[in-house]
């Protein structure tokens, strides 16, 4: 028996595969609301699709857009903790690798007004308890930086997201405070965004307010992707708007990893 059968097949599927792969990275952009808001400000966007998700994101201000249609706004706002004081970084960058020309997030040095953003079917906001005064009521999400361990430094131990439904307060504990990261999906994650969060934090404030799978999430303020990163994986659909070009080329690098991987 020729063993040169099952080679080629094995290679022909690998070939294929690899092309399917390809066609749907170069999925053709499609005319649709998301595209036209884009294309109406001046901006572009990319739509990546995997087997179980898709992501559509845009490179542009999301504060002067026409409303994108969503079933959940998830997002990490600025909020105006970051801005220097006395010529050095606010406590928010602590532990990041931060780049010279992305030293700052854009918008971070202002108060944010979260009015525009709160007539979604389910709107979960990070960093609410800078901005409470202007949000109704709701229930609050916490996520423990330390992991449960003491404090060891003066830097917040907590980051608090409002989600607009009433209910019991939830924590999630999860060590991520300069250099260290705790087990599991983010352990050895390379920050590249000052504010990035862990994806294991977005993943759990996803299931926590049910946002059902195959749903449709929007990202205002979407940094390096991570809310992406965490629907892509658990397939929801996303779509992301960022106005920094460095951060929106490496939110499109790592949902395109993400996708590839679901592709596989
Ligand atoms: C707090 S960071 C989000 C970080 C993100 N959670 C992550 O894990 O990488 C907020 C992001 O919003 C972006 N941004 C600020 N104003 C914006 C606007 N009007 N439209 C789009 N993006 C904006 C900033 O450039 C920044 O990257």
């Amino acid at each position: 028996m020729s063993t040169a059968g099952p080679f080629f097949n094995y290679r022909k599927a690998r070939r294929d595969r690899v092309l399917r792969k390809m066609a749907a990275m170069r999925a053709p952009m499609t005319s649709d609301c998301n595209q036209d808001a884009a294309r109406a400000h001046g901006s572009s966007l990319q739509r990546l699709v995997g087997r179980h998700s898709t992501a559509t994101l845009i490179i542009g201000d999301s504060e002067t857009m026409e409303r994108i249609e969503a079933d959940a706004l998830v997002s990490d706002p600025p909020y105006g903790i970051g801005h220097r004081h006395s010529g050095k970084l606010g406590a928010a960058y602590a532990g990041a690798k931060v780049k010279a020309h992305t030293d700052r997030v854009i918008g971070d040095d202002k108060p944010f007004d979260p009015a525009m953003w709160l007539g979604y079917p389910i709107v979960i906001l990070w960093g609410a308890d800078h901005y409470a005064q202007r949000l109704p009521h709701g229930r609050w999400l916490t996520w423990d930086k330390l992991g449960g361990k003491e404090s060891w430094d003066s830097f917040g131990d907590v980051e608090h997201a409002w989600q607009n439904r009433q209910g019991a307060a939830r924590i999630f504990r999860y060590l991520w405070k300069g250099m260290c990261q705790g087990a599991g999906e983010d352990k050895g994650t390379k920050r590249t965004h000052p504010t990035q969060k862990p994806v294991c934090v977005m993943r759990w404030c996803l299931d926590i307010a049910k946002v059902p799978i195959g749903a449709t999430v929007l990202d205002p303020y979407m940094g390096s992707g991570t809310t992406g990163v965490a629907c892509v994986r658990t397939g929801r659909n996303f779509i992301g708007i960022e106005r920094d070009a460095a951060h929106y080329k490496t939110a499109c690098d790592r949902i395109a990893h993400e996708l590839d991987g679901a592709l596989l």
